[in-house]
């Protein structure tokens, strides 16, 4: 695996048994993410979008194919071993936000530190504030914010472990328009900045352009693929 290749998927299988019936949610993907690369996941719904990302995200394994995450293995990896995995390569950002409503802003985004047992470093915490532009909001609740900043403290929670890959299922599904593109902006900064990989879901066709490729899946597959869209 070179260097630059964070995530590599060979043949990915996942299958459900629903009764009698197995769904075969993913039925034979290829893919390579590299660092400092965005890539957006495609598709109508049912088509297996959320299943890939959990996958990449070592949140689920596969059920056949070979997966590998930072250079390791983890196609039948235990629930303990996949938590080895995510501490620290992975960043996930969920639609639902996923805020604890009694903690602050900054102790939510402190919160993966604490379980990680990192130090936490004020400084540190500061720059995950000032880069998702809630540094005058440090002290407030959720309930304080708007959905768009709920979704920032969502993505600084993301990004305080420094991870490699930030891997987003439809993070702008809950937001209006003008607050999707201005988080997906954020997102990219952090591309360029931090040289991360990006992973993201959305139906947004418009965000999907901005992404540098496009993987389009339907019924479990991969049907098609774009190439460096404009980046801006
Ligand atoms: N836990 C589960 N048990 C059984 N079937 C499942 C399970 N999770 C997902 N599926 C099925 O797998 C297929 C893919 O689901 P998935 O959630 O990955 O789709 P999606 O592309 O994310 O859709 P959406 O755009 O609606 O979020 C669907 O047919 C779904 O019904
Ligand atoms: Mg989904």
């Amino acid at each position: 695996m070179s260097n630059d290749i964070l995530i590599a998927g060979r043949n990915l299988q996942r299958h459900y048994r629903r009764g009698s019936e197995i769904v075969r949610a993913l039925d034979g993907v290829d893919l390579e993410i590299r660092a400092g690369e965005s890539v957006c996941i495609l598709g109508p719904s049912g088509s297996g979008k959320t299943t890939l990302v959990n996958l990449l995200s070592a949140l689920d394994v596969p059920t056949a194919g070979e997966l590998e995450i930072g250079g390791r293995r983890v196609d039948g990896l235990s629930e303990a071993a996949l938590v080895d995995v995510r501490r620290g390569m992975l960043g996930y950002v969920f639609q639902q936000f996923h805020l604890i409503p009694t903690l602050t802003v900054m102790e939510n985004i402190a919160l993966p530190l604490l379980f990680l047992r990192r130090k936490v470093d004020p400084a540190e915490l500061l720059r995950v504030l000032e880069a998702v532009g809630l540094a005058d909001r440090a002290k407030h609740l959720p309930k304080e914010l708007s959905g768009g900043q709920m979704q920032r403290v969502a993505i600084g929670r993301a990004l305080v472990v420094r991870p490699r890959v930030l891997i987003a299922d439809e993070p702008t599904g809950n937001l209006d328009s003008h607050t999707g593109e201005a988080i997906f902006t954020l997102f990219q900064k952090t591309v360029r900045e931090d040289g991360v990989a990006l992973v993201l879901t959305t139906h947004n066709l418009a965000l999907a352009a901005r992404c540098d490729r496009t993987l389009t899946l339907t019924d479990g597959k991969i049907v098609g693929t774009t190439a460096a869209g404009a980046r801006g």
